[in-house]
């Protein structure tokens, strides 16, 4: 077993990796309040792995509720995040009571979500079962829902107390899944870690093998990469920013089609190929750099062009970003390999040109 921590003072907390873990739930135990914890998962992972995780939490000797979610992105919603207080407060959950998210990036924000605000804050922990959700999203705190006019724009920054990602349930993942978690693997290579981009480059073979050791290291390597940033900058008052490259772009592409079209590994994909592209007009790529990125994305059998949404209808999505201070659109670009910055200087007609340049 591998282990990373996130550093934040009093709310620091472990990323456990390894085969197997979800098997082995003693490893929750010094995490708990209480003997009380709610599983919450979806339809999709629920069948494979809730009934054996739950057996063992109860030979333990905790007290356990259950909770199924409809899965998908479209049901990061209200209407679901609802759900999970129903399921709360039916059993009577108390203050104490840990909730354990036990599914991918959508189970995890919207349980994150449920834990920062039930009670006015109860702890959880995020048992993450895709390659994205281990190596991005249950690292960081980021917890969010949908809204119909933005992606994660209804959410808290809320630490888990433990992450334990076991790579042997990677195994079940289809493999567009495992694609698209490639996606932020391949990010933080771009933003901060030329020597992982390589690593990357020469590993992704083995990686679309679902080679364990492979596996391992990706994760491990990308969560010291976002346990560091988190450190620096844990409620994106700067660097953080740039963990969201091509997301601008990308979380257009998934608003613009409808939540659950393209996974958010596909629209990042294709959202850093257009900020690779204008990175590029802005001088500060060469035409080597950005066929460098697009390749590793083809390889890994990501999209490296948008949906045709048209260039207006993008830049009017990408007008509800986070990102917008004061009106000024803030895009995460490239000044070389491995070197992200958080940049204004983008004019609308370099946005335009390179969105209808990087578009089916
Ligand atoms: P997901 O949670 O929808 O999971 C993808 C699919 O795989 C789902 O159908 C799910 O039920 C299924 N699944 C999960 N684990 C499985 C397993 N082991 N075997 C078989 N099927 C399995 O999608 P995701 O890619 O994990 O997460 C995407 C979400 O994460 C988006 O909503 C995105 O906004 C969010 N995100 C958040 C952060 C953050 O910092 N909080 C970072 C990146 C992404
Ligand atoms: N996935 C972006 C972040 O956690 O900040």
């Amino acid at each position: 077993m591998r282990t990373l921590n996130v550093e934040l003072a009093e709310r620091s907390y472990p990323i456990r990796i390894g085969a197997g873990l979800v098997g082995d739930p003693a490893l929750l135990l010094p995490y708990l309040k209480t003997k009380r914890v709610a599983v919450i998962t979806n339809d999709v992972v629920g069948p494979l792995y809730l009934a054996p995780f739950v057996a063992d939490l109860h030979a333990l000797g905790l007290q356990v509720t259950e909770i199924v979610l409809p899965d998908g992105e479209a049901n990061k919603d209200w209407p679901t995040l609802n759900l999970i207080f129903d399921g709360l407060l039916a059993a009577r959950c108390d203050r104490s009571t840990t909730l354990i998210a036990l599914g991918g990036g959508v189970v995890g924000d919207m349980v994150g979500f449920a834990a920062a605000t039930y009670q006015r804050g109860v702890p959880f922990i995020q048992v993450p079962t895709t390659l994205l959700s281990q190596v991005d999203s249950s690292v960081g705190g980021k917890t969010a829902i949908n809204h119909p006019l933005g992606k994660n724009m209804i959410g808290a920054f809320y630490q888990p107390r433990l992450v334990l990602a076991d790579t042997r349930v990677l195994n079940t993942l289809p493999d567009r899944e495992l694609r698209a978690g490639l996606a932020e693997v391949i990010k933080y290579g771009l933003i901060r870690d030329l020597p992982f981009l390589e690593w990357i480059e020469s590993h992704l073979d083995s990686l679309l093998a679902r080679d364990p050791e492979a596996l391992a290291e990706a994760v491990e390597r990308s969560c010291r990469n976002k346990a560091e940033v988190v450190a620096a900058d844990e409620t994106e008052q700067g660097e953080r920013a740039t963990l969201n490259l091509g997301h601008t772009f990308g979380h257009a592409i998934e608003t613009g089609m409808g939540y659950g079209e393209w996974l958010h590994g596909e629209a990042v994909a294709a959202g850093t190929i257009m900020a690779a592209d204008l990175s590029r007009r802005m001088g500060w790529l060469g035409d080597a750099d950005v066929a460098r990125i697009r390749l590793i994305h083809e390889r890994a059998g990501l999209p490296v062009l948008g949906p045709a949404l048209g260039a207006d209808r993008y830049l009017e999505l990408m007008s509800h970003d986070k990102k917008v201070s004061d009106g000024t659109l803030r895009l995460v670009l490239l000044k070389g390999l491995g070197r992200a910055v958080i940049s204004a200087e983008a004019t609308p007609a370099q946005m335009r040109a390179s969105i209808e340049a990087c578009c089916a």
